[in-house]
């Protein structure tokens, strides 16, 4: 499939058929493609957790407001977390990175402070969500993105201790009844016009 087509056909699934699990081979797939993600200067400041145990699905569902049944139904909720702070980021993360890179952040981000740094680093994670759904889609896996979750009992549950979740994705195959799916419900986006410039 195009990655044009991708971008047509791939849609948040709000229905899951929960007796079609994804097999192991596609999963270590996802796995290796989200470790792949790009970051601004490497800086892979992320942990991504995937949850295939219906005992911990169920337990995460009581936290997640709207998107309860998707947690339950979909085949696996992949948490997406930030390491919990920039003391935590130099200690675990930046002392793997090439030296030019700590340098770089040292020099340009250090000096804007810790909240700015957060900001910085949750972007990157943001980022690793986008190259995550695409490659859901073009895989033949059905996804949902969810902010809809509350991240503090999230972590209460996953304990990574150096993290703190952001959001999770919910994985699997659709409900053939699922009314969200493009064929029922057309996608609705901004015209060209709107989003677009050229010059
Ligand atoms: C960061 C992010 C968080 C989202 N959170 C939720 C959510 O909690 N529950 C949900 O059903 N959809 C959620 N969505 C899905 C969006 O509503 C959806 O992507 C948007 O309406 C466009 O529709 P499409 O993905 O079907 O093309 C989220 C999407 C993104 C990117």
């Amino acid at each position: 499939m195009s990655f044009l087509n991708i971008a047509q056909s791939r849609y948040t699934t709000k229905k899951y058929n929960s007796s079609r699990k994804i097999d192991d081979d596609t999963i270590e797939k996802l796995k290796e493609i989200v470790r792949l993600s790009p970051s601004s200067i490497n800086s892979q400041p992320w942990k991504f957790t995937f949850v295939a145990d219906e005992k911990i699905k169920s337990r995460l569902s009581e936290f997640s407001f709207g998107n309860r049944e998707k947690v339950l139904n979909a085949s696996h909720v992949v948490v997406f977390s930030v390491v919990k702070d920039a003391e935590t980021f130099e200690n675990i993360k930046l002392a793997h990175l090439p030296e030019y890179t700590a340098a770089y952040y040292n020099r340009v981000l250090k000096p804007t402070g810790d909240e700015q740094i957060m900001t910085w680093l949750t972007s990157q994670v943001y980022l690793s969500l986008g190259f995550f759904l695409s490659a859901t889609a073009s895989l033949g896996i059905d996804s949902t993105p969810m902010e809809g979750i509350d991240t503090k009992e999230y972590d209460a549950v996953l304990q990574a201790d150096d993290y703190k979740t952001l959001f999770a994705v919910a994985i699997g195959y659709r409900d053939e009844e699922d009314e969200n799916q493009p064929t029922l419900t057309p996608k609705f986006r901004l015209e060209k016009d709107d989003v677009i410039r050229s010059i």
